[in-house]
């Protein structure tokens, strides 16, 4: 089962059941950066009504100085910062893992919880450091307003490591694609951690902790965890796994789409690839016949350090069954695995295997 119907035609925005998860098909392939109103969404719990007025940003934690900011407080007071960076959730391609068994209890994404924004606020390292760090600093904690409900009611949250909340790159957005965030997107602030998962881009930022500890939060301590062995007793329990970071190495065909009926005869295929870690692309290669032979595909627009590049390749496709392939190798000669059953996991994050979808060609 899929969240939604992957059939051509113009590019639509279709919701989950409850509206806060979204994302579109076709994926426009025409531009690097996603119009806003088709940038994809996952919230846990309702967008929060925040007015901005009585907004604060609190920082505390291991920090010489406590502070609280308001919105203009830190327009005012910290530089105006860019980055192009390609968000991706965790679930991506989580539905390729649908044919080894069920994941009970998570979304069925496929390709569509990704997209690539022109992200603008102030530098997280700029804010940390007019707080002061203190010894025994270690990592750095996002908790969001939203109110999500599990045994008890707390706001979506998660840490990264200092290292990574000290770079240029990672941001407290207040703007994305030239315009203020939109409430779906994280109003009036949100971190954009470029390279990590979605889910360490926390949004509707209300407070800031540097710990010694990677947070507590629900959302790193029991979920967005990498575990590959069931627990017998709580078949769904990942607190054994390791927290994501990082998102691998992934390339994806968005066009045709799978089980799609095309003419015989020339086939375009097009798509994007990413990196890990910020790491350029060295080839992308593509196959029509399920990964036995391969041939280069085109780069056809490059993105950013953060961001996704579009490719494209050509095949002469008889009638009948194929099944298309991508796969990408980075400039440190890391590649991806070819099957769902090397990347598998618990609760089916970051599957970066070969991408493959399926045509009919009459
Ligand atoms: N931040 C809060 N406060 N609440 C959330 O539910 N979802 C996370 C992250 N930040 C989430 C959040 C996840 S899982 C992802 S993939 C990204 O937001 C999605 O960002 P977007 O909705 O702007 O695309």
């Amino acid at each position: 089962m899929s969240l939604i119907e992957r059939t051509p035609g113009e590019p639509r925005l279709i919701h989950g059941a409850d509206g806060l998860n979204t994302g579109v098909w076709p994926m426009p392939l025409d531009q690097l950066v996603t119009p806003t109103d088709l940038f994809f969404t996952r919230s846990h719990a309702p967008v929060p009504r925040i007015d901005l007025a009585g907004w604060r940003l609190e920082v505390d934690g291991l920090v010489d100085s406590p502070r609280s900011f308001s919105f203009d407080d830190l327009i005012r007071r910290f530089a105006r910062q860019e980055v192009m960076a390609t968000m991706v959730c965790a679930g991506l391609r989580r539905e390729e893992f649908l044919s080894l068994g069920p994941l009970p209890g998570e979304l069925p994404w496929g390709p569509e919880p990704v997209s690539t924004g022109l992200w603008a606020g102030i530098s997280l390292g700029d804010v940390l450091r007019a707080a002061g760090l203190k010894d025994g600093c270690r990592h750095v904690e996002f908790t969001g307003l939203d109110e999500v409900e599990r045994q008890d009611v707390f706001g979506f949250g998660g840490s990264i490591d200092l290292t990574k909340a000290l770079a240029a790159e990672v941001l407290l957005a207040t703007e994305l694609n030239g315009e203020p965030l939109p409430p779906e997107h994280g109003f009036p602030l949100r971190a954009v951690v470029p390279g990590w998962i979605g889910a360490r881009s926390v949004k509707w930022l209300g407070r800031i902790r540097v710990l010694g500890e990677p947070s507590s939060n629900y959302f790193q301590s029991k979920a967005y965890r990498l575990q590959r062995e069931l627990n017998p007793s709580d078949p769904r329990d990942v607190t054994g796994g390791v927290a994501l970071r990082e998102v691998p190495l992934n390339s994806v065909i968005l066009a045709p789409g799978t089980n799609q009926t095309i003419p015989a005869g020339r086939l375009q295929v097009r798509g994007w690839a990413m990196g890990s870690g910020g790491c350029p692309l060295r080839t992308v290669e593509l196959s029509a016949d399920a990964g036995h032979t391969w041939r280069p595909a085109r780069i056809t627009q490059t993105g950013e350090s953060w961001a996704w590049s579009f490719w494209e390749g050509e095949f002469e496709l008889p009638r009948g069954r194929h099944v298309l392939a991508v796969r990408a190798t980075d400039g440190s000669g890391t590649t991806q695995p070819a099957t769902v059953r090397e990347t598998w996991n618990v609760k089916g994050y970051n599957n970066n295997a070969w991408h493959q979808v399926a045509v009919r060609a009459e």
